[in-house]
């Protein structure tokens, strides 16, 4: 016979996976519905990226591990920052859902040609689109 502490047990344990892989998916996340304005790389970069990864692109270490995007040549392709913005990593946000595909194509853009970052080619929306799921019919 199970009784209802028993119960509650089950829902507290059934419910801890759900909230442990919300807190590993990093310490940020943004309300649903919540959309930055900015539309242009450097005011994204100043507005939303910068908290973490400094102003002047340096990153930082201290409570987290912030890399630095200054002369980073793992930015050398583009599709690796555009993943990492689109859908986020360990304690770097998720920005797909708060960005449309010309704000994050601006962004890594911009952070791709500045702090020591000299690459031509660009991103376009399309080719974010593209990462993103399919829409349902
Ligand atoms: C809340 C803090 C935070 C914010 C805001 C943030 N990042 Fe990050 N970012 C991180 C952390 C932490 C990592 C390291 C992720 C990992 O691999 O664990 C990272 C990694 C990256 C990397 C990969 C660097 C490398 O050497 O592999 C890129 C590119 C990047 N961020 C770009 C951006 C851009 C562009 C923005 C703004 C749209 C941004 N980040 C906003 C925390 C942040």
């Amino acid at each position: 016979m199970i009784k209802p502490k028993n119960l509650l047990c089950a829902a507290v344990l059934l419910t801890l996976p759900a909230f442990a892989s919300q807190a590993l998916a990093g310490d940020v996340s943004f309300s649903r519905g919540y959309t930055f304005e900015e539309r242009d790389g450097k005011s994204i970069y100043e507005n939303v990226c910068q908290g973490c990864h400094m102003a002047d692109a340096k990153g930082a270490t201290g409570a987290g591990r912030y890399p630095a995007l200054a002369e980073n040549p793992r930015l050398a392709g583009k599709m690796y920052p555009a993943i990492l913005v689109l859908k986020g990593q360990g304690a770097m946000p998720v920005f797909g859902d708060v960005m449309d595909d010309e704000q994050i194509a601006n962004v890594v853009n911009y952070v791709r040609s500045q702090f020591g970052n000299a690459y031509t080619d660009k991103l376009t929306p399309a080719e974010i689109a593209a990462l993103r799921p399919p829409k349902k019919p």
